[in-house]
């Protein structure tokens, strides 16, 4: 029988995410779910209230489709001298649905059919298939196994004519890596001489560890003029379900952006903009947040005790991977430590385009010290 409205899929090889899998896998199992990127603790009363205030004061209907000006002043005052770069409210910034939103927008908006994307895998999930689906082409380059590093000869010898991004992600979700000075150099020249764009991924750009600078591509003038930085208030605040983000770029990316925005969602909630703005003029300190997570990050690796996990240590990001010693693929692994264990985690392997297994699995350490100990407890005990 002919079957009618059967759709075509866009995306035939996407299946469900495997945050939504080990998280099942998990609730079904009743397992400490280190699966999933988020905190088990909550974003500040503070900050919960400012929101409550905004809503009762009758700030419920929609803001500017580009953000509400206040936040946008914040956000270019804070960012231009924290990174010492020049940002300007009106031109430069973009409030949006969280980083998924700025990174759909910014590839929607700036890829033309048949451009080629340079994607560093492991990579962030969204990525691949937001290229694929306006009409680009990933190019997934592999970071060095041992330490996630790029390897910038090899990125040089990819680039050909239709090459239009560099999309990078620092700290680097899922390892933990981060891209230093030496890194930014090298690709503000390749960008420049082969007239790229970098899509900069920075939603972990607050939680760096042992005294390292975050090298946002704001630092550096001649990159920020063809990048697009991405952030995410959910990340900053410990309020990922808020789901608001922003994207910082120059006057003619961003007209680009604002257009997919302005389809895509329009605007985003008006009283969480209304909070987060007098949050943030109240004074924010990244510092604080890296030292909160270091000292989880610590607590997670020092405690570890058991050989047959070997942990690469992070230093970024609230992510701490572990190598391991078994026969099992990563994934039988994480099922089975999920299963039987009952710790869930992340296997590495998703995150490659070739399904690369390096017997890798991603821990979130955002967690109480209580939740980290117990994970730590069923390690050591794991034979
Ligand atoms: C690397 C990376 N980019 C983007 C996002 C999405 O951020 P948001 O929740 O603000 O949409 C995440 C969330 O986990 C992430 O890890």
């Amino acid at each position: 029988m002919t079957v009618y409205g059967e759709p075509i899929s866009k995306l035939p090889n996407v299946g469900t995410s495997i945050f939504t899998t080990m998280s099942q896998l998990s609730s079904d199992h009743g397992a400490l779910n280190l699966s999933q990127g988020f905190p088990d603790f909550d974003a500040d009363k503070r900050l919960v209230d400012l929101v409550n205030h905004h809503m009762k004061s009758g700030r419920n209907q929609y803001a500017p489709s580009n953000g509400i000006p206040k936040l946008r002043k914040e956000i270019a005052d804070l960012f231009s001298d924290y990174y010492g770069a020049q940002i300007n409210w009106e031109n430069n910034v973009t409030i949006t649905v969280g980083a998924t939103e700025a990174i759909y927008a910014s590839l929607a908006g700036l890829i033309s059919p048949g451009d080629e994307v340079i994607i560093f895998d492991p990579s962030y999930d969204s990525y691949d298939p937001v290229v694929r689906l306006n009409g680009g082409i990933p190019v997934r380059l592999k970071l060095r196994p041992a330490d996630f590093s790029v390897d910038w000869d090899q990125v040089e010898s990819r680039i050909g004519a239709n090459t239009r991004i560099i999309l990078i992600n620092s700290p680097h979700n899922p390892t933990g890596a981060i891209l230093e000075k030496t890194d930014l150099e090298r690709l503000q020249e390749i960008a420049i001489k082969n007239d790229l764009i970098v899509v900069s991924d920075e939603v972990y750009h607050h939680i760096i560890f042992d005294g390292q600078r975050h090298e946002s591509v704001l630092r550096y003038p001649e990159l920020a003029m063809r990048s697009v930085a991405i952030f995410s208030f959910g990340k900053i605040f410990h309020a990922t379900g808020w789901k608001v983000g922003f994207a910082i770029a120059s006057e003619t990316l961003t007209r680009e952006i604002q257009k997919i925005h302005q389809f895509l969602t329009f605007s985003v909630h008006t009283p969480t903009q209304f909070a987060l703005a007098d949050y943030m003029e109240e004074g924010l300190q990244f510092e604080s947040i890296s030292k909160l997570f270091e000292k989880k990050r610590d607590l997670f690796v020092d405690q570890l005790d058991n050989p047959r996990f070997i942990p690469v240590r992070s230093r970024g990001t609230y992510f701490q991977l572990l190598k391991y010693q078994d026969a099992l693929n990563d994934m039988a692994l994480a099922t089975k430590m999920t299963k039987e264990a009952r710790l869930a985690s992340i296997p590495i392997s998703v995150f490659y385009e070739d399904g690369f297994d390096d017997h890798v699995l991603r821990f979130c350490f955002a967690k109480e010290d209580e939740t980290i100990m117990k994970a730590v407890n069923i390690l050591n005990a794991y034979s």
